[in-house]
């Protein structure tokens, strides 16, 4: 057996490109993070996503005995989590930012609540106020994690506001039975109670290097958060908007929430449109299906960006769709909201 280094060039959306040794026991996210390379990383466990890259030349695989919160389709299209990837060749991996995208690095920054508001039969809103002091910058898209109070217990949460409203920052947050911080949401927290965040982290975020191209969202349930936050993140952008859909889907009429913060972009962005899908019961203009299936010809194309967030089933039809109507895999970016734990 060979068990001379492998040479891995990391090249980033920019074109600079990193040449690092990885040998064979080791993944590639922890011997680049060691030579100095701004990869983005944070749960190391093939969970997050934030470490995503396209392997574009060479072979890497995922470490035995570890799982990677991959779709079949992107890990064939040569996605790789490079957390828990090892090269078994000399490798070229493709960032999906640019060299100084993970610069911004995770800080720790505490935050007062300043409303907790049931929005829809399983969602709630927690508005919280950072410190005096303290600081979070993070991107349209991108998530933080909060520390459930009284608990040791970090769960992950996308801002549906943006980064100019700071230090106001709103979380959309689904209730699950039993959950700690869905517990907490509902019986005990109160407004200037204290909550610890750390970030920003993740891979998921608004591309300006897209700005001209049609921008497609497809969102289930709370998943809405970082689309909310990249449309906001749009209507920043000086010049004409670019095109935009947003198909938003929740199973009934009554888990649906934010219509009005929806129909109020729709008045500032004329460039937005929105379908908005229940499962079943649609009533009145709602659709009924889901956001995929509200996705028709003539929406897509190659000049086309897409984000999805949601449920992986939503995304792995959504994506699957998209690549039906024209549009290119490279261009569509997705964030899975799974279990912390
Ligand atoms: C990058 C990232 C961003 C996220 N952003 C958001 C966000 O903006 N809004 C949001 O509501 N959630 C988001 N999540 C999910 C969130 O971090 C928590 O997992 C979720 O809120 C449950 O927390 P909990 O403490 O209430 O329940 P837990 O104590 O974590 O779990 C309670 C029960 O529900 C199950 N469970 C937990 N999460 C899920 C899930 N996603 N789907 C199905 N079952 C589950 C658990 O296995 C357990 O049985 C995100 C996750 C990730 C990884
Ligand atoms: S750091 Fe690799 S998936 Fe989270």
């Amino acid at each position: 057996m060979n068990d001379r280094p492998h040479q891995i060039t990391l090249r980033f959306a920019d074109g600079v490109t990193h040449l690092i040794d990885v040998e064979n026991d080791r993944t590639v996210l922890d011997a680049a993070l060691e030579a100095g390379a701004p990869l983005m990383h944070q749960c190391h466990s093939g969970s997050c996503s934030s470490c995503i890259a396209t392997l574009s030349a060479g072979q890497a695989a995922t470490r035995a005995g570890s799982s990677a919160s991959l779709l079949g389709s992107e890990y064939a299209a040569g996605q790789r989590l490079l957390c828990v990837t090892q090269a078994q060749s000399d490798c070229t991996f493709e960032l999906p930012y640019t060299s100084t995208a993970g610069l911004n690095t995770a800080v720790v920054a505490h935050a007062f609540v300043d409303a907790i508001e049931r929005i829809a039969s399983n969602v709630a809103r927690l508005t919280l106020e950072l410190a005096d002091g303290d600081w979070l910058d993070f991107r349209p898209g991108q998530y933080v994690q909060v520390e459930v109070p009284g608990t040791e217990e970090v769960r992950s949460y996308s801002p549906a506001s943006i980064a100019a409203a700071l230090p106001r920052l709103e979380l959309l947050v689904r209730l699950l039975p039993g959950g700690a911080m869905s517990e907490w949401l509902q019986h005990r927290a109160r407004p200037d109670d204290v909550v610890k965040l750390k970030g920003p982290y993740g891979a998921f975020f608004l591309r300006e290097e897209h700005r001209r191209a049609r921008h497609i969202f497809v969102a289930g349930g709370t998943g809405l958060a970082p689309v909310l936050s990249m449309i906001d993140g749009i209507r920043q952008w000086g010049g004409r908007k670019p095109p935009m859909l947003l198909s938003f889907g929740c199973a009934t009429p009554e888990a649906l929430f934010c219509l009005d913060e929806l129909e109020l972009r729709r008045q500032w962005l004329p460039t937005l449109e929105t379908r908005i899908c229940v499962d079943r019961c649609a009533t009145g203009s709602l659709i009924e299906g889901s956001p995929v299936s509200a996705l028709r010809e003539g929406d897509g194309g190659p000049d086309t960006v897409a984000y999805l967030c949601g449920p992986q089933p939503m995304i792995d039809a959504a994506s699957r769709r998209l690549v039906e109507l024209g549009v290119p895999q490279e261009h569509i970016y997705n964030e899975q909201f799974v279990a912390s734990h």
